[in-house]
């Protein structure tokens, strides 16, 4: 059987999820706007602009698109500037291991990402080889959690929603998947995940005789 294997990038694949939390912290920071872990989860999945537009909304700030345009650039410097030295070590734990099997076992995988980064940073880490399509912010209009990010890598790979698997770290992610009749695997914490499929704490802790079970289904 054939599916499709989806992956988010970051927060799943790389822990970028961290730096892009303190570049906008940064930015929040000057603006006198409070932008706690909390509030960061809201962040993750949602695009560049859609960010910078809910913490100005959390701390009630209106702004001209001038400035706005200005701290996008300003946050995706400082974002760029944690990402210089990236290699293959930042890699999260058990994704090379998942990657290896699904491609013994003959699985299309993609990777679905909001980001406009992504390609830089898979060849900074070295995995693009693993990946026969690249969906990322670059070639979609509408953000997570509308589903049209995951749709089109499905689609590339010949699949059928229903036959697609996607792995997500973010709320908007989770609930893209599962607005696009996917199933939704959660990395990270059940008490912020709890609307995805499955839940894992993390790829170590995925049975390859679970996924061998989604692929026979
Ligand atoms: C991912 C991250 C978000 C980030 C978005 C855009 O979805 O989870 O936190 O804002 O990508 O990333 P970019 O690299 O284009 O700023
Ligand atoms: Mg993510």
């Amino acid at each position: 059987n054939k599916k499709a294997f989806i992956f988010d990038l970051d927060g799943v694949i790389v822990d970028t999820a961290r730096y892009h939390y303190l570049a906008w912290q940064k930015i929040a920071q000057e603006l006198n706007i409070d932008f706690t872990l909390e509030h960061n989860e809201l962040l993750k999945g949602v695009s560049r602009v859609r960010s910078l537009d809910i913490i100005l909304e959390l701390g009630k700030v209106e702004a001209s698109q001038e400035d706005k345009n200005r701290w996008l650039i300003q946050k995706n410097e400082e974002y760029l500037s944690y990402l210089v030295d990236m290699d293959q070590s930042e890699i999260l734990p058990g994704v090379i291991a998942m990657l290896t099997f699904l491609k013994e076992k003959n699985q299309p995988i993609a990777l679905g990402s909001a980001s406009k980064n992504a390609r830089p940073i898979l060849e900074k880490t070295g995995i693009m080889q693993y990946f026969d399509v690249i969906v990322d912010g670059n070639d979609v209009t509408n953000a997570k959690p509308d589903p049209e990010v995951f749709l089109i890598a499905a689609k590339l790979l010949g699949a059928k929603p229903e036959d697609a698997i996607v792995f997500e770290d973010s709320v908007a992610g989770v609930q893209a998947a599962n607005i696009g009749n996917m199933t939704s695997i959660g990395i990270g914490e059940e008490t912020t995940l709890y609307e995805a499929k499955y839940i894992y704490p993390d790829f170590t802790h995925i049975d390859m005789s679970f996924i061998e079970g989604l692929i026979n289904k």
